[in-house]
């Protein structure tokens, strides 16, 4: 299996070198009005936006800053297929803006503009960051009433474009494929993520990831996981370090980046260099755990039911027998993007040790 991965630098609220209706999903993190970082790049898209936050005109400052990111999303609803998902990472913004503090709701607003654009929203996730200071409480101390309740959740805002969902034909290989496993369904689709650990050391590159709020591998990796199947492709119009990439090549997918800050993309070359080992390490974790759910399954004395078609090991559900891993062998840079070959990960790569494996059949034949 091949897949491509574009990158084409510019400004996302006209993404006119993409066709309509050329994508199936669409996963990003915009920069976040009234967040300080962005207000430079906000005021470079809109002048009136330094003239708000000059004034300490605040709501009018975050109106305006959406104002700029719903000629994005405008422009997602034109290029993503009808039952398209469009996943949207954003938290909201804490701000003391002319001596009064609030906040400033960047998810309530952004749903709105989905829905003006025709998308159905879906129930939406929340992730919590990782928490390490012991510093971050706002306001006074351990005296009432005038503290505020620190913001460590962002969310991932799930729209449908249109009313209908996609249709596949009966059976179709590509999304039977592409199936994952029942137990990390249980877990990806729980509306509240506690277990985001942040991304391997091997992508981990601090300055950068500062300068462009980079998130987690683990958030494209489940969201391209969860709404799209081999084949789609998958466009971040916000792309910075190229998280969603990087994950829609794991996750064997193909790919658009469309970024304003050219720096970035001589960058990923770099980032790109690690990813078929990275693709190994993603997999066998999925495969890794998979087998300890097993374990624990038999050794609470449950019986598995299904065995997978392509690996010695069994499932849940029968939906998950046509499952199918896929690592990457090469990466090629180029003249219309990088291309990615992938590699089924056959059985006989999935080691099971002799006792647990004995243990496995066992079962599997009771059942
Ligand atoms: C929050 S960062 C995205 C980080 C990304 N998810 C990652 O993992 O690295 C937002 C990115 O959007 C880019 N950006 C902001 N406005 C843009 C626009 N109008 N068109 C294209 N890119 C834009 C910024 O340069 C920045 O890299």
């Amino acid at each position: 299996m091949k897949t491509t991965h574009r990158i084409v630098t510019g400004d996302s609220r006209s993404l006119s070198k993409i066709d309509d209706d050329s994508v199936e999903l669409v996963v990003t993190s915009p920069p976040y009005p009234m967040i300080e970082m962005w207000d430079d790049l906000f005021s470079e898209l809109n002048p009136e936006i330094a003239d708000s936050l000059g004034a300490s005109e605040g709501q009018a400052a975050f109106a305006q800053m959406h104002e700029e990111l719903e000629k994005v999303w405008e422009e997602v609803s034109r290029v993503l297929v009808d039952g398209g998902i469009a996943c949207i990472n954003i938290g909201d913004a804490t701000r003391k803006v002319d001596g009064s503090f609030r906040v400033f709701q960047n998810h309530s607003r952004t749903i709105t503009a989905f829905e003006g654009l025709g998308f159905e929203p879906l129930p939406e996730l929340l992730w919590r960051k990782p928490v390490n200071s012991g510093a971050k409480f706002m306001g006074s101390g351990m005296l009432p009433p005038n503290a505020y309740v620190t913001l460590e959740h962002e969310y991932v805002l799930i729209f449908r474009n249109g009313k209908d969902s996609r249709h596949f034909e009966p059976g179709s290989q590509r999304r039977y494929s592409s199936a994952y496993f029942w137990e990390e369904r249980n877990q990806w689709f729980s509306d509240v993520w506690t277990d985001i650990k942040g991304e391997l050391q091997a992508l981990e590159q601090s300055e950068l990831r500062k300068r462009s709020a980079a998130y987690p591998f683990e958030i494209p990796y489940r969201l391209i996981n969860m709404y799209s199947v081999y084949g789609d492709t998958v466009l971040d119009p916000f792309w910075g370090t190229g998280t969603t990439s990087l994950a829609a090549m794991v996750a064997g997918r193909n790919s658009i980046g469309h970024e304003l800050d050219e720096e970035f993309v001589q960058l990923f070359k770099q980032r790109v260099e690690d990813v078929p080992k990275y693709s190994r390490e993603v997999v066998k974790q999925r495969l890794d755990d998979h087998k300890e759910f097993i374990e624990e399954r038999l050794s609470e004395g449950k019986n598995f039911k299904y065995q997978a078609d392509n690996y010695d090991f069994p499932v849940t559900t029968k939906q998950e027998k046509p499952m199918q891993f896929y690592s990457i062998s090469d990466v090629r840079d180029t003249e219309e993007g990088y291309e990615v070959s992938h590699t089924p990960v056959e059985g006989a790569d999935v080691q099971i040790e002799e006792t647990k494996r004995g243990g496995e059949v066992a079962s599997l034949s009771d059942s």
